[in-house]
């Protein structure tokens, strides 16, 4: 899947640079979404929701988990990211068994019950959503005894050797988002199990998964980490001292001669976090 991401990446020259961005980083987090999806074991034949579902990579890989006989509804605010997800399933051989509909997870065009699961990745806890309206409409259209799981980026170590650069720009506002300085605590993604406690939602359960990277790259895999590097810390120049930024340019520039991916010993790895509840019977 890796491989055909990239090549759909290279073929969409149109592509705008974000939707590039989640189809040539894929390599790298697809690992761990695909674990993440295992563990929810999501029944053959289900129907299921992915809530702010971007291109659709994720929907590609719960279309795969459920079967041919189960089905998935992908929904995102942006028809341009849908335009690329319908091009992305279609090339997969999956738009049989996924749809992708336009709309807002706060306020979902679909009735009470009508799925047997849902799933969102890097989206709940978003700024400036507040979580719970949102997790209020996932509960909503979710079945009785179906399943609501939220999956988001909680760590990384990317910079091996630089520990307290890496810690200097994780404390910028790039760095902590989603969260946003200022917010309530309760209000940060790890918090989630209070959000699901709030719902109502049964058996919450918290998991992190681990993916990790070393040298030597694949091409694929040192395109993935050079997408990551840029969409990890936008906009830090103003938030860190001058030498921190030169030293930021000097390890994560891919033009530079220091590119810390050029490392013959680099080794870098990244949690994603999900949680997952039940909807009461
Ligand atoms: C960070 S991307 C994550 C995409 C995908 N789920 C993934 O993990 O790769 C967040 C996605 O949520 C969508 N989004 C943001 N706010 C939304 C809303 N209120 N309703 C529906 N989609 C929304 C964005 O358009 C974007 O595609």
């Amino acid at each position: 899947m890796a491989k055909e991401m990239n090549s759909i990446a290279g073929k969409l020259p149109e592509m705008d640079i974000y939707a590039q961005r989640l189809a040539v980083s894929n390599p790298l987090i697809e690992p761990i979404v695909r674990s993440a999806i295992q563990a929810l074991q999501l029944p053959l034949g289900s129907r299921g929701l992915d809530a702010g579902c971007g291109i659709g990579l994720q929907a590609l890989l719960l279309a795969e988990a459920v079967g041919p006989t189960g089905h998935v509804t992908g929904l995102d605010l942006s028809p341009q990211l849908l335009a690329y997800a319908r091009e992305i399933a279609e090339k997969a051989g999956l738009s049989e068994r996924i749809s992708f509909q336009q709309g807002d997870v706060n306020r979902l065009p679909f009735d009470a019950d009508t799925f047997d699961w849902v799933w969102s990745s890097n989206c709940a806890g978003y700024h400036p959503a507040e979580p719970l309206p949102m997790l209020r409409e996932l509960t909503r259209v979710v079945k009785p005894g179906g399943s609501v799981a939220i999956l988001a980026w909680s760590s990384q170590q990317l910079l091996p050797g630089y520990p307290l650069l890496e810690a200097r720009l994780n404390a910028t506002t790039a760095g902590i988002a989603p969260f946003v300085k200022g917010k309530r605590p309760e209000l940060h993604f790890l918090r989630a199990l209070g959000w699901f406690r709030e719902m109502g939602l049964e058996e919450p359960t918290a998991q992190t998964f681990a993916g990790d990277v070393r040298a030597p790259l694949s091409d694929d895999m040192r395109s993935a980490l050079v997408a990551l590097l840029e969409m990890r810390w936008p906009g830090v120049q103003s938030e860190v001292t001058p030498e921190d930024w030169a030293e930021f340019q000097r390890l994560c520039q891919p033009e530079s001669p220091d590119f810390i991916l050029d490392l013959p010993d680099y080794y870098a790895f990244f949690t994603y976090s999900m949680f997952r509840g039940k909807v009461a019977k």
